[in-house]
């Protein structure tokens, strides 16, 4: 549905060298920016993809951010996983409309925002009541009050209160100290998921798995390449994000 700009709404303006920034609409309010100044005013009431000028006739493109782009740029109290790595964790763990997914530690909110986004109603664990706030404040911004989405602020290592989840989803130092809890916690069948920066930590989960309930284990992580097209050359870009985390994901039986 095409809406155009309204107050008290998040703007991204894109200048002619494709950099980003995020605003949040004021009808009083100014960006500010090496090249002039923009005043809200003159893209409230427009459409996205409307150009404006800055005082000194800069040109910059406005655009509603999208998810990737929101997460790459807010409030960050925690390191947030990279969008490349949430779309892959969103697919591991089968999350959809209504599914029930158990998550910890929620830092910024990146993943929350993910699973909202495609519709999961999420329960978070998160021991820092900083990033707990930080995550409900950036969840809230970008997809409003209505999403089912609980911050608790509280240790998964001591337990999870939840049962019949579909799935949980972990980002923190040592997920096999939550194997047994989430065995608990999931439905037979409902899917574990961990993120974790370093190789040892997947291997210590792994043998922990192995001697768990869950099965079918699969370790991967993503590599995003883009590339550089112009009509004379077509080519890899020289820079990538070389390395972020490793996915491990497993699914919980019935019966050891
Ligand atoms: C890397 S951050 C998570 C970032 C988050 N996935 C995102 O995308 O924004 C790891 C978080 O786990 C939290 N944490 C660490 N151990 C925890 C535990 N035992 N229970 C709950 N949260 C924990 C930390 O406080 C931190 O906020």
């Amino acid at each position: 549905v095409s809406r155009p700009f309204t107050a008290g709404e998040r703007a991204m303006l894109v200048d002619s060298r494709g950099r980003r920034y995020l605003v949040n609409l004021r009808l009083d309010g100014q960006f500010h920016t090496h090249s002039g100044v923009v005043d809200h005013r003159t893209l409230i009431d427009r459409p996205e993809g409307s150009e404006v000028r800055s005082s000194s006739g800069a040109r910059f493109v406005a655009l509603r951010p999208t998810l990737a782009e929101t997460v790459l740029k807010m409030p960050r109290g925690a390191q947030v996983i990279y969008p490349k790595d949430l779309a892959a964790m969103l697919m591991v763990a089968d999350v959809g409309v209504g599914s029930r997914v158990l998550e910890a530690g929620v830092g910024s909110g990146a993943l929350s925002m993910a699973l909202l986004q495609s519709g999961a109603r999420v329960v978070g664990y998160e021991v820092r009541e900083d990033f707990a706030r930080t995550a409900r404040a950036n969840v809230a911004s970008f997809l409003g009050d209505e999403v089912h989405y609980c911050v608790e602020e509280r240790d998964i290592y001591d337990g999870i209160t939840e049962s019949g989840m579909d799935s949980v989803m972990l980002d923190l130092p040592e997920p096999w100290r939550v194997l047994a809890h989430a065995e608990g916690a999931l439905r037979p069948g409902g899917i574990l998921v961990s993120y974790l920066p370093t190789i040892n930590q997947v291997s210590q989960l792994r043998s922990r798995l192995d001697a768990s309930r869950f099965a079918m284990a699969e370790t991967l992580e993503v590599l995003h390449r883009t590339w550089h097209v112009t009509e004379r050359s077509v080519r890899p870009d020289h820079r990538m994000v070389a390395h972020t985390g490793f996915i491990t994901h497993a699914r919980l039986l019935d019966e050891p």
